[in-house]
Parts: structure tokens; C-alpha cells; sequence
């Protein structure tokens, strides 16, 4: 799926603790930077298929330790998608990677 312009500059200029949303290809995604790390999810709960966050508020636990969905608070490890609290426990979000070929630029799923 390939970013628009606007989009890199967007994900460029999150800061520590700040998310965002877009939609690409029909495919509504989810942006996080902890620790200096961006991170890319489908912006869908594995519980019952809403969005986690909103493009108005955070995706954060109050800790801003872990991702944690809107609905009924499941929690997931930002690094990994994996869940680790909440009705989805034992199930991932859809994660992708940001890549560059030629400037550019990609979300590709991986393999978490
Ligand atoms: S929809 Fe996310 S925890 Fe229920």
C-alpha cells in the first residue's frame, strides 16, 4: 500500500506518545510512536471489529505502556500487536512496516 505524500509527513512528525489515523486502499490504519518507535496497525479490534482509537483521542493506556481499544479496554503490546489483556487475550492485531523503495514509501504486512 503506498502512503501518500501527506501521509509520510504526518507519520514523520509524530512525536513520542502521539498516534494517528488514515485510510489507505480502503484499509483503516493505526500509527504509534512509543520510544521513539513508529509502529503500523490495522486500525480494527480483533474483538468485535471496531476501531481502536478515532482520529480525535490516543491509543494509549493510562501508562502509555501498552495500545488499549476504545470499546472494552483490551490491551496490546505496541511492539508485538499481541493481546494481553481484555475479551481478545491470545489474539494480534494486523501489523505492517514501513519501507522505502526509490522515495517512495510502503506498508507491507509482516509476519507477527
Ligand atoms: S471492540 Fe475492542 S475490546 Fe471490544
Amino acid at each position: 500500500m503506498q502512503l501518500s505524500a501527506h501521509q509520510v509527513a504526518q507519520i514523520q512528525a509524530l512525536k513520542n506518545e502521539q498516534n494517528l489515523t488514515f485510510t489507505i486502499d480502503n484499509t483503516h490504519i493505526l500509527a504509534l510512536k512509543l520510544d521513539n518507535q513508529c509502529y503500523f496497525y490495522e486500525n480494527l479490534c480483533p474483538h468485535l471489529n471496531k476501531r481502536l482509537a478515532n482520529d480525535s483521542m490516543h491509543c494509549f493506556d493510562d501508562s502509555f505502556c501498552l495500545i488499549e481499544c476504545q470499546f472494552h479496554s483490551a490491551q496490546f503490546n505496541p511492539a508485538s500487536g499481541a493481546c494481553v489483556s481484555g475479551p481478545c487475550l491470545g489474539e494480534s492485531l494486523k501489523a505492517y512496516k514501513l519501507t522505502e523503495q526509490q522515495g517512495l514509501f510502503y506498508l507491507l504486512t509482516t509476519s507477527f
